[in-house]
């Protein structure tokens, strides 16, 4: 348990960022808050954070002023999103790797006691996910290296930037490879949204308008593993005071077709069955992904323990809420 520590979280206004800083506040830390985004567009917001900046983590002055005497650094930043999002902004996202690379120098700097950066399934091999029902990827999986065009190229060079920097200047650092994280509190609509928030939406919206049908990206075969908010936090925190250098899956055991999350989408809402518009021209991304936990089971002794179902209704619970209070004015939850 993190107790009496300053720490900073980079990317506090997003969807995990959030989270991290609600659970870091329970033990007595001191939190530093930065993100770039105006504090109004940060998902969630907590009083007692002791310093909140709105800056540019790409400019590597503001890295150096944030991780001023702070004991850790948490890096939850880059612009990033869903399959929406990474296919059609490759250079946007690559770009993320200055906030790590920054941050790292910065953190050396500043003498800072241990870093953490997180990464994504998006670093593994392409060709290791052709098929719907894959076995889940195991952390070596990620080399020879074919990754994600784009997003997961960046997410894959600056895990091993982490690893020279802790070579190379003993900077201690925790590596995680996030696997489809979802829960309240994230973006649920304007074209970063990732698939559990985007079909609970759709599901949402079609109940409400009295709409028959929904429109699916692919043909809903693809498989992935989900993983529940509340337990990507766990999984963080312990990776975070282990021993453990190397990348190491965050994800649950639970392989699931997009067909049926579905299900258990409109199952949750009470609607009928609703009418599947498949669009094959949209972007799917791999075929079939899902997390290997044997890693994290032996040397967090952790494993995921929300299930999609009891996730996805705490999720659809909170967009629906969102959608009701809001209507179409949704930018907090919409905007990067
Ligand atoms: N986003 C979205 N919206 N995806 C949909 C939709 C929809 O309305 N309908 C079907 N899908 C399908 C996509 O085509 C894709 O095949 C699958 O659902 C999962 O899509 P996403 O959740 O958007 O992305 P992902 O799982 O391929 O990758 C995400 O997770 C990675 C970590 O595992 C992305 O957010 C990556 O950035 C992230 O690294």
């Amino acid at each position: 348990m993190i107790k009496n520590k300053k720490i900073l979280v980079v990317g506090a206004g997003g969807f995990i960022g959030g989270h991290l800083i609600n659970r870091l506040l329970q033990n007595k830390n001191i939190l530093i808050a930065a993100d770039i985004k105006p504090k109004e567009y940060w998902f969630q917001d907590f009083e007692e954070v002791k310093n909140h900046y709105s800056m540019d983590m790409k400019d590597i002055n503001n890295c150096r002023k944030v991780t001023k005497d702070v004991d850790y650094v948490f890096n939850m930043a880059c612009n990033m999103g869903g399959m929406g999002f990474i296919e059609n902004n490759k250079a946007e996202c690559m770009q993320s790797v200055l906030i790590n690379t920054n941050l790292l120098i910065s953190c050396k700097e500043n003498k800072i006691k241990k870093y953490f950066f997180s990464s994504s399934a998006c670093a593994y091999n392409k060709s290791k996910q052709q098929k719907a029902n894959i076995e889940g990827l195991k952390e070596e999986d990620a080399y020879p290296a074919d990754p994600e065009d784009g997003y997961g190229w960046e997410k894959l060079f600056s895990e091993r930037m982490c690893r020279h920097f802790m070579e190379d200047y003993k900077l201690p650092v925790r590596v995680a490879r996030y696997h489809n994280i979802y829960g309240p509190y994230g973006t649920f609509d304007g074209g970063r949204e990732k698939a559990p928030a985007a079909l609970c939406r759709k599901v949402i919206k079609a109940k409400k308008n009295n709409e028959k049908k929904i429109e699916v990206w692919g043909d809903g075969k693809q498989t992935r593993t989900f993983l529940y908010i509340d337990d990507c936090i766990e999984g963080t925190l312990r990776l975070f005071e282990s021993d453990y250098t190397e990348p190491v899956n965050i994800g649950s055991d639970e392989q699931v077709s997009i067909n049926k999350m579905i299900e258990i989408i409109e199952d949750i809402s009470g609607t009928n069955k609703l009418q599947r518009e498949y669009k094959l021209d949209k972007p799917k991304g791999v075929r079939g992904r899902s997390s290997n936990n044997d890693l994290a089971k032996k040397i967090l002794k952790w494993s995921f323990k929300i299930k999609l179902k009891a996730g996805l209704k705490k999720t659809y619970d909170w967009i629906d809420s969102e959608v009701s209070k809001h209507g179409s004015n949704l930018s907090r939850y919409t905007k990067s």
